[in-house]
């Protein structure tokens, strides 16, 4: 049985003073969701003054990104040692909004891969693909392309201490969700691709979904065996929804 894990995406929202009254709400609503795994991906500028208020909790920090590199002359960006250092248990990679945004390509999230896993940081790799290569019949293509080209510069044992989220393009922040059997029928199809590469260890791997999830339709999504929990963005900017769905996820 894979224990649920529940990630907030908090993108660029919120401030100092409201981040952190969002955790001291979420620390005392803890007994509400003691079966699941609760990360919070704040902006990277508030990690340091939250981490100390989580020790002791089930809630983990994760960042929304990280830098290629280890270190040097790389004007604004953080390394993955900084975000250990941080108190940072994971962090977001390969999310669309820095791939189309950011013009980010598969080999250098696999190089942000390889320097989370050197650093001790566990990756949450963001999957997915957009609605015209849905309609061109390319998701699979798409989606196992970007998990391979991980594989190919990390090798399979490594890429599985990394997270998967399935993240169809189309689902961010449109409202659309994909319905339970089409995410169910993505999850499966990466887990029997990681069977194929080590099947001892793809059971136990963990994939999660993302994509306009809410409090009201999470529960169906994370009845569907394959999905191991959820990545959360407008729906985990307010209490209320995200606490609904954390719930929902220890069902
Ligand atoms: P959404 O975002 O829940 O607002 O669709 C999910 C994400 O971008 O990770």
């Amino acid at each position: 049985m894979r224990r649920p894990l529940v990630v907030a995406n908090w993108k660029m929202n919120g401030n100092k003073l409201c981040s952190e009254q969002f955790i001291a709400d979420l620390l005392s609503a803890q007994d509400q969701f003691t079966e699941v795994d609760c990360v919070i991906a704040p902006p990277a500028v508030y990690l340091s003054s939250l981490a100390p208020k989580l020790v002791a909790s089930n809630i983990q920090l994760s960042a929304q990104n990280v830098s290629e590199f280890n270190q040097g002359a790389y004007t604004g960006e953080i390394s993955a040692t900084m975000l250990k250092e941080c108190g940072c248990h994971y962090a977001i990679i390969g999310h669309s909004e820095r791939r189309q945004l950011y013009h980010e390509s598969n080999d250098l999230i696999a190089a942000k891969f390889a320097r989370l896993i050197e650093a001790g940081v566990i990756p949450i790799l963001c999957v997915g693909e957009t609605l015209a290569e849905r309609q061109d019949n390319m998701t699979y293509d798409i989606i196992l392309g970007q998990i391979d080209s991980i594989i190919k510069l990390v090798g399979a044992e490594t890429f599985l201490r990394g997270i998967i989220a399935y993240e169809p393009v189309w689902a961010i922040g449109t409202g659309k969700t994909a319905s339970p059997k089409q995410a169910q029928e993505v999850h499966a199809t990466i887990r029997s691709h990681i069977v194929k590469q080590l099947p001892t260890q793809a059971q136990a791997y963990r994939i999660i979904y993302g994509g306009s999830v809410k409090s009201e339709n999470a529960q169906e999504l994370f009845a569907m065996p394959d999905i191991d929990g959820g990545l959360i963005g407008g729906a985990s900017l307010k209490l209320d929804s995200f606490l609904a769905i954390l719930r929902q996820a220890g069902k």
